[in-house]
C-alpha cells in the first residue's frame, strides 16, 4: 500500500469511467485565509520547524542513547506512576525532560484551576471555524501553563450509533465536519507548543465489547471516505500523536494492525508517533511491528507492575523479535515531535498537577478568561430546532416563568463528588469517563435564568421534582423544562447504560415530566445530551419552542440564558440526525454481538435518512434563528491558476429584524453511478458561519478542491475523481437546500 498513488496511475488509464487519479492535495496554506481571528494572522501559526529539520536533529540524538534509554523514551512509567495519566521519564544527557500525557478533548483531566470548556460536540454545533480554532488555542495555552506536553485530544470517532457512550468527545456525524474541527482544534493547541493526539485510530464508534472482542469490519470506501477523513485532516494540520484504539478492525487488534499504519504512515506520510489506547497493545512483539511507537501506560495491564515493553523491549530487540531500527524509528518519531513543537529549549513548564491526590493544590491557575470562549460556544451551539413564537423571552410579556427539571439545578451533592464524572447529580454539562474534567464551577440553568430575570422584574418559580412540574407550571405564564441524557465511556455504568446509552429517550421520566408540562402550560423544552434525543411530544400544541443544547461546560447556565433571552441570536446546527423514531436510524449500538459490520458503508447518519427517504424529526444541520435568512445569486467558479478550487458563492440576505449568524452549507451530490446499492445521497463538502446585519447582504464564499469531487475507487485502491453530473447545493440544512447548480465533468 506504500505505493498506492503510483499503483492508482497506471490502474485509471484503463478504467474507461474515470476522468483523473488525484494526490491527496495538502491544505495546511489555506487554513490561514480560512480562520482570520479578528483579520491578525494567527498567533504561533507556523512556529513549528519542519519535520524534515527535526527528524534530523532528533537523529543526532541516538547515538547517546542506550538500547535501553530507548526502550524507556518510548515505553510510558506505568499507571499513577508519576503526576500525569501518562509518563515518559526523563533523558538528561540529551536534555529531554520526558513527557507528560493528559487527558483529554475537554479540558483537562484531574487538574485544579484549570477550565471545562464546551464538549466537542458542542463545539461541532456551532459550525464556526474560528471558534474551533480558538478552542484548541485556549484548551493549549491552558495545558502548556500545566506542564502536559502531550494533550490526548481531540477525539475524531463517529457518532454512528446514535447512543454511542463517547459521541460527546468527537464532532458528530460527518465526515467533514470533524475534519474541520480536527484540523483547526489541532492547529490551535499545537501553536502552543503542545503535541495534539488523533484519536482512537480507528473505527472505536461504540463502547460496548471494545476491550473485550468487538470487531470493527468496514469496507476500504467507507473507510477512506468517512472514518479515516479527520486523520487525513490531521496529519494534514500537522498532528504530532495518533493512538490506536481498542478495538479490532477487520479481525485484527487496532494497535497490532500493521495495515492500519501503512495507510497512516505510509499513504498518509504522518511523521508523528502512534501511542497504544492505554493498555491498547496486547503483545509486545506485535505492537511493535504494526507501527505502533510507543506503549501507555506502560505497564501491561491496570496495576500488573511488569511491563510488555521497557527493558522487555530491550530484550526483544537483542533477541532479534524487534528489529533495532524499528526502535530507533519509534525513538526518532518521539524525539522529533518534541522538537518540532520547540519543546526541547528548557522554557517548558514543570507539571504542576497531581492527578491522584484531590487534594492537591497548584499555584499555577490557567483559566484567564477562557469562560468568555466557553459562555460563547454553548450559545453558539444551542440549537434552536423549533419555535412558534414565545421566545426570544425577553420580548414577550412574561411576568412569571416556571424552570423545571433536575436538570437545571446545580450538583446537589457537590461540585465535582463522582470521580470521572460518573454519576448524574443536577445538570448535565459533560459526560462521563476519562474525557473528564473537574469542574472549577458550574453556572446551573435556573441560575442563569434567574440573573437574567432579576433585572426585568420576571419571577422565577422553579421545581426539581417531577411530581409537583405541572402545579408549579400552572402558577407561571410559561414554563421551561429542562429534560437530559447522559452517556459516556464504558468502564463506568450509570442507570444500566454501559457507556452507550441504552435508548434514546430522556432520561429520569423525562418525556413523561415534559408531557405533564405541556398539558397544562406553554412551554419551551431544553435538551442536554451527548446526541440525538428522541421527541415523541414535537407536536404538542403547547410546546412552542426546542432547544438541542448539547454539554456545553461549565458555564452551560448563563449560555442556554444567553439564547433564551434573544442576548444571543440562535445559530448552533445540529451534527447529526434527530430521527422519529430509533429505527429510523442505520445503525444501533451492538450490545451482544462482538462483529460491527459496517453495512451502511459510506450512508452514515443524514445520508442513510436521504438515501432510504425517511424523514427525521430534525435534519443534519438544522437550526432557527431569531431572524431570517434569504439566498440568491448561487455561483459556481471553476478553478484557476491562482486558485486550486472551485469557488461556490452565495448571497445570503438577513431580511428580518434582528442581527444574526446564518450557517451557509455547501452539500455535494457525486454522479448517481457512483452511489452505493442502498441509494444516493448528498454529503457535506463546506460551511461558513458569517454575522449579517438585519437588512443586509453578504456574499458567502465557499469551497470545493478537487479531493472534494473524488470518491475512494475500491477496485484502483486509490482517490479518483468520477465522470458524470455533480450537484452542488447550498442551504440552511441537509434538508432545507435553497440553490443548486450542477458541474459537468
Ligand atoms: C541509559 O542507559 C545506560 C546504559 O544502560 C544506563 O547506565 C543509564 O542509567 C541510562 N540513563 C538513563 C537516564 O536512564
Ligand atoms: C475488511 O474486510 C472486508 C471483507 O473481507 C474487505 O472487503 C475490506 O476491504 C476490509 N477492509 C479493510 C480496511 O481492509
Ligand atoms: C517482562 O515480561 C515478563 C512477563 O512476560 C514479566 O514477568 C517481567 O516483569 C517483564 N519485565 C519488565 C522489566 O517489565
Ligand atoms: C525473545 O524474548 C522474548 C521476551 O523474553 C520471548 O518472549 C521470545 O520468545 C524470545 N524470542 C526468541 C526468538 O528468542
Ligand atoms: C496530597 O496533597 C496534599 C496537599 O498538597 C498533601 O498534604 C498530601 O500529603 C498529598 N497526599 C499524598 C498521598 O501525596
Ligand atoms: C425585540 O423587540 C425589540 C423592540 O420592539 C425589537 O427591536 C427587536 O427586534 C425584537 N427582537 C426580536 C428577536 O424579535
Ligand atoms: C422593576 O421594578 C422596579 C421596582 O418596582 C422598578 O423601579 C423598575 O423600573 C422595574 N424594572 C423594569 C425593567 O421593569
Ligand atoms: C395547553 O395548555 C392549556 C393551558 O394553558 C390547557 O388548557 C390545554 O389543555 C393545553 N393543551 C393541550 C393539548 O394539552
Ligand atoms: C464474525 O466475523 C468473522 C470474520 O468475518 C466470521 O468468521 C465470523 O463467523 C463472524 N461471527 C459471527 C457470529 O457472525
Ligand atoms: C451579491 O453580493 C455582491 C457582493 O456583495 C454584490 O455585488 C451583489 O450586488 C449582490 N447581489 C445582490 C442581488 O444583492
Amino acid at each position: 500500500m506504500r505505493h498506492a498513488f503510483a499503483l492508482i496511475a497506471i490502474a485509471a488509464a484503463a478504467a474507461p469511467v474515470i476522468a483523473a487519479p488525484i494526490q491527496h492535495v495538502r491544505r495546511n496554506n489555506v487554513v490561514v485565509d480560512l480562520v482570520n481571528l479578528d483579520k491578525r494572522p494567527l498567533p504561533g501559526f507556523d512556529n513549528h520547524v519542519s519535520w524534515d529539520y527535526a527528524y534530523s536533529e532528533a537523529k543526532k540524538l541516538l547515538p547517546l542513547l542506550s538500547q535501553e534509554n530507548k526502550s524507556d523514551i518510548v515505553t510510558g512509567v506505568g499507571w499513577t506512576n508519576g503526576f500525569c495519566v501518562g509518563n515518559i521519564r526523563e533523558m538528561p544527557q540529551i536534555g529531554f525532560q520526558g513527557l507528560c500525557l493528559q487527558d483529554g478533548p475537554v479540558g483537562m483531566r484531574f487538574a485544579d484551576l484549570a477550565t471545562t470548556f464546551s464538549t466537542p460536540i458542542n463545539l461541532a454545533a456551532t459550525f464556526d471555524k474560528a471558534l474551533m480554532f480558538k478552542q484548541g488555542l485556549f484548551k493549549g495555552k491552558e495545558q502548556r501553563g500545566k506542564g502536559v506536553q502531550v494533550t490526548l485530544g481531540p477525539g475524531m470517532n463517529f457518532l454512528r450509533a446514535p447512543e454511542g457512550g463517547r459521541s460527546w468527545e468527537s464532532y458528530g456525524a460527518d465526515p467533514f465536519l470533524q475534519s474541520w474541527a480536527a484540523r483547526l482544534e489541532i492547529l490551535g493547541i499545537q501553536s502552543n507548543g503542545v503535541i495534539a493526539t488523533a484519536k482512537h485510530f480507528i473505527l472505536n464508534d461504540q463502547e460496548h465489547n471494545r476491550q473485550t472482542g468487538s470487531d470493527s469490519q468496514v469496507g476500504r470506501r467507507a473507510l477512506y471516505e468517512v472514518y479515516l477523513r479527520p486523520f487525513i485532516a490531521s496529519v494534514d494540520a500537522g498532528v504530532g500523536a495518533v493512538m490506536c484504539s481498542y478495538n479490532k478492525v477487520n479481525g485484527t487488534l487496532a494497535c497490532h494492525n500493521p495495515a492500519l499504519y501503512e495507510i497512516l504512515k505510509g499513504e498518509l506520510g504522518f511523521k508523528g508517533f502512534v501511542m497504544t489506547d492505554w493498555w491498547g497493545g496486547r503483545d509486545g512483539i506485535k505492537t511493535a511491528l504494526a507501527g505502533v511507537d510507543m506503549m501507555m501506560a506502560g505497564d501491561s495491564d491496570l496495576g500488573s507492575g511488569f511491563s510488555l515493553w521497557g527493558q522487555n523491549l530491550t530484550a526483544l530487540v537483542k533477541n532479534g523479535s524487534v528489529p533495532v531500527e524499528r526502535v530507533d524509528d519509534m525513538v526518532t518519531r518521539v524525539l522529533a515531535t518534541w522538537i518540532r513543537m520547540g519543546q526541547d529549549d528548557g522554557t517548558y513548564p514543570k507539571v504542576n498537577f497531581n492527578s491522584w491526590n484531590t487534594s492537591f493544590q497548584s499555584s499555577v491557575n490557567v483559566q484567564g478568561r477562557h469562560k468568555d470562549h466557553v459562555r460563547a460556544v454553548g450559545a453558539a451551539s444551542s440549537v434552536l430546532v423549533k419555535n412558534t413564537g414565545s421566545l426570544p423571552l425577553s420580548n414577550a410579556t412574561y411576568k412569571t416563568i416556571a424552570v423545571i427539571g433536575e436538570d437545571a439545578f446545580g450538583p446537589a451533592n457537590g461540585l465535582n463528588k463522582c470521580p470521572d464524572k460518573g454519576c448524574v447529580d443536577g445538570t448535565v454539562a459533560q459526560g462521563w469517563g476519562s474525557g473528564t474534567t473537574v469542574f472549577p464551577y458550574i453556572v446551573a440553568p435556573v441560575d442563569g435564568i434567574s440573573d437574567k430575570a432579576k433585572p426585568q422584574n420576571i419571577t422565577i418559580l422553579s421545581t426539581k421534582d417531577n411530581a409537583v412540574a405541572p402545579s408549579v407550571a400552572a402558577k407561571a405564564d410559561i414554563a421551561i423544562v429542562f429534560g437530559f441524557a447522559n452517556s459516556g465511556e464504558g468502564y463506568i455504568t450509570i442507570d444500566g447504560n454501559e457507556g452507550d446509552r441504552n435508548d434514546l429517550s430522556l432520561w429520569h421520566n423525562g418525556d413523561a415530566l415534559v408531557k405533564s408540562v405541556a398539558d397544562v402550560q406553554k412551554t419551551i423544552v431544553v435538551i442536554h445530551s451527548p446526541g440525538p434525543v428522541l421527541a415523541p411530544w414535537v407536536d404538542h400544541p403547547n410546546i412552542t419552542a426546542i432547544i438541542y443544547a448539547g454539554m456545553p461546560g461549565q458555564e452551560t447556565g448563563n449560555a442556554i440564558a444567553d439564547v433564551l433571552f434573544g442576548d444571543v441570536n440562535p445559530s448552533g446546527r445540529l451534527p447529526y440526525t434527530v430521527g422519529v423514531q430509533r429505527s429510523d436510524y442505520a445503525v444501533n449500538v451492538k450490545y451482544t454481538e462482538l462483529n460491527l459490520t459496517y453495512d451502511e458503508g459510506i450512508l452514515i447518519d443524514y445520508r442513510w435518512f436521504e438515501a432510504q427517504n425517511k424523514t427525521p424529526a430534525f435534519a443534519f444541520g438544522h437550526g432557527l434563528s431569531y431572524t431570517k435568512f434569504d439566498y440568491s445569486k448561487l455561483n459556481v467558479e471553476a478553478p484557476n491558476a491562482d486558485r486550486k478550487a472551485y469557488k461556490v458563492s452565495v448571497n445570503v440576505t438577513n431580511s428580518g429584524k434582528v442581527d444574526g449568524h446564518e450557517v451557509v452549507q455547501l452539500y455535494l451530490a457525486l454522479p448517481t453511478w457512483t452511489c452505493q446499492s442502498q441509494g444516493c445521497a448528498k454529503e457535506l463538502r463546506d460551511f461558513e458561519r458569517v454575522h449579517i446585519k438585519a437588512g443586509e447582504t453578504a456574499t458567502v464564499s465557499l469551497h470545493l478542491y478537487k479531493e472534494d469531487l473524488a470518491f475512494y475507487d475500491v477496485v484502483t485502491s486509490g482517490w479518483v475523481v468520477p465522470k458524470g453530473d455533480f450537484v452542488v447545493s447550498v442551504g440552511a440544512s441537509s434538508a432545507d437546500i435553497r440553490q443548486t447548480e450542477t458541474i459537468t465533468l
